[in-house]
């Protein structure tokens, strides 16, 4: 990559995920999002008087977007296909012969592909392909310090790609701040020059991951042990909504706090929450609190699914 015009830093991914559409869209152009997904993927579009189209991730296509899905009228209408892989909420992350997929579904249609790859970092096996392995033409990847190196407060990222695109997005980051502060820029190296503490940080999500799997396992919930990221997307009993579920969780002798699917899911164009039936974990507890949550699990939560 060319740093002076393929790459930029930003002010963590949340400020680049929100502003890059108004580089790019105009007024009533879609732009095509996966649902559940990052909000400011939403918000950006609106501010930038775009029209989300969502499109689900669901467990039969391992959380990918169904590109076949999406009709040819949007397509002809998008300016931006945003995709999330290692994702959030579901911990699945995307193979190299569908990222393939994805640029080629943007080069026949003309759409931008924003790859959010924010928790690029965070895997439990191999690690995750990035879309640029494929191609950096009509791409633009967002990533962040804040999970590879837990630096979320110092608010920085970057952005990388096609330098016509990184060009837009420059344009009107220009206008909106004045860069990432040198001193945090020397931080951010400082922690690229460093895998140990992220080596650590992978270990101990995988112990808070393996922990709480187990817990379901023992309590016969359907596994959803995630490839990556520091979520798990746990579906729910039977006949429970994810907000009945998440309740119980929150039941004082239980205390666990998570998040409703359904509230950080948008319906699609057919009225479907895929959020709808799955709660959120997130894994930020210490190992310790992990395990005595899982605890509580295993022997507290059946008994409160009963009342
Ligand atoms: C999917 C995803 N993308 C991007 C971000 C933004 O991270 P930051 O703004 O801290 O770099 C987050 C943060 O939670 C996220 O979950």
């Amino acid at each position: 990559m060319e740093p002076a015009t393929e790459i930029s830093s930003t002010i963590g991914s949340k400020e680049a995920v929100f502003n890059f559409p108004e580089g790019v869209v105009n007024p009533g152009d879609v732009v095509i999002i996966p649902t559940p997904g990052y909000p400011p993927y939403t918000r950006g579009t609106l501010f930038a008087e775009g029209v989300p189209y969502y499109v689900p991730l669901l467990p039969e296509n391992n959380f990918l977007i169904d590109l076949k899905s999406i009709p040819d009228e949007i397509c002809k209408k998008a300016k931006i296909l945003w995709i999330n892989y290692p994702n959030s909420p579901s911990g699945a992350i995307a193979p190299l012969s569908y990222l393939k997929e994805v640029v080629e579904f943007g080069q026949r249609n003309n759409i931008i592909i924003a790859s959010d790859e924010a928790y690029s970092e965070i895997y439990f096996k191999e690690p995750p392909h990035s879309i640029l392995e494929v191609t950096k033409e009509g791409v633009i990847v967002f990533n962040s310090f804040s999970k590879r190196s837990a630096m979320t407060c110092y608010r920085v990222g970057w952005v990388a790609g096609d330098k016509r695109i990184i060009d837009l997005f420059k344009k009107v980051k220009t206008n909106v701040d004045s860069g990432t502060a040198t001193f945090i820029q020397d931080g951010a190296v400082a922690a690229l020059s460093d895998e140990t503490h992220v080596e650590k940080m992978r270990e101990e999500y995988r112990i808070k991951r393996d922990v709480l799997v187990e817990a379901f396992r023992r309590i016969r919930l359907p596994d959803c042990t995630p490839e990556a990221t520091i979520y798990l997307w746990q579906k729910v009993p039977q006949g429970m909504t994810s907000v009945d579920f998440a309740k119980k969780l929150l039941s004082p002798e239980i205390a666990i706090v998570t998040t409703p699917g359904a509230w950080i899911s948008d319906k699609t164009a057919n009225g479907l929450n895929p959020g709808e039936g799955y709660v959120r974990f997130a894994l930020v507890p210490s190992i310790k609190n992990t395990k005595e949550a899982a605890k509580r699990i295993i022997k507290l939560l059946p008994k409160a699914l009963l009342t």
